[in-house]
């Protein structure tokens, strides 16, 4: 099946709203709040509109990825996720499709680093590694193996610094 990245448009809002709930339902990690965080980020200054997207197939969205800015200490960086996929479109490539997109917009857009608090199991494969190693800190209160960084461009290799969060993420 084709699986078509694009952005999203405010026509998409419902339905990735919809998306978003049905995707983290299932999941044990899940706070029940992804799809407030979703809308509470796009009405925010981190919004990067070329780093909403969704992914469909035949009209319908399937998958969903919110790409938002960051700062590591005084250094702009992007933030991956909420990431959501239908469950009925999961295990066949639409998730790694959405951040490969993803990180490539954002190396366009100049940012050299994407951090995000995430499954240990599944980011690994596309680059990501604990962001501690990169010099990269979280005052979050997470294992170290979940909180990850991926470094954009060629020549990223460090980047000291506290990430920072706006304050619609609700996490600082
Ligand atoms: C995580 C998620 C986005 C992955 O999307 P997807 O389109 O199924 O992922 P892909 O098809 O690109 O990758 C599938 C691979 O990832 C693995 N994978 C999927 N979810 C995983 C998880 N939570 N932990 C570890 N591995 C995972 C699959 O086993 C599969 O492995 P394989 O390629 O070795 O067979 C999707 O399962 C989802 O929406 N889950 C609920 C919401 C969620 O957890 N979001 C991420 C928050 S960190």
């Amino acid at each position: 099946m084709k699986t078509v990245i694009r952005r999203e448009t405010p026509e998409d809002y419902k339905e990735i709203y919809t998306l978003v709930k049905t995707a983290f339902a299932s999941a044990e990690h899940s706070d029940g709040d992804e799809q407030e965080l979703v809308e509470r980020l796009r009405a925010s200054s981190a919004y990067l509109p070329e780093l909403a997207l969704v992914a469909e197939e035949d009209g319908e969205i399937v998958g969903y990825l919110l790409v938002t800015e960051i700062t590591v200490g005084e250094t702009p960086a992007v933030a991956v996720g909420p990431l959501a996929v239908l469950p009925c479109a999961q295990g066949r490539g639409v998730g790694g499709a959405l951040i490969r997109a993803g990180h490539e917009i954002a190396r366009e857009m100049g940012y050299g680093f994407s951090v995000l608090l995430g499954h240990a199991g599944y980011y690994p494969r596309f680059g990501y590694r604990p962001a501690s190693s990169f010099g990269i800190r979280t005052k979050l209160d997470v294992p170290d193996e979940n909180y990850m960084a991926c470094p954009l461009r060629e020549g990223a290799s460090r980047l000291e610094g506290v990430v920072r969060y706006p304050k619609e993420w609700g996490i600082e």
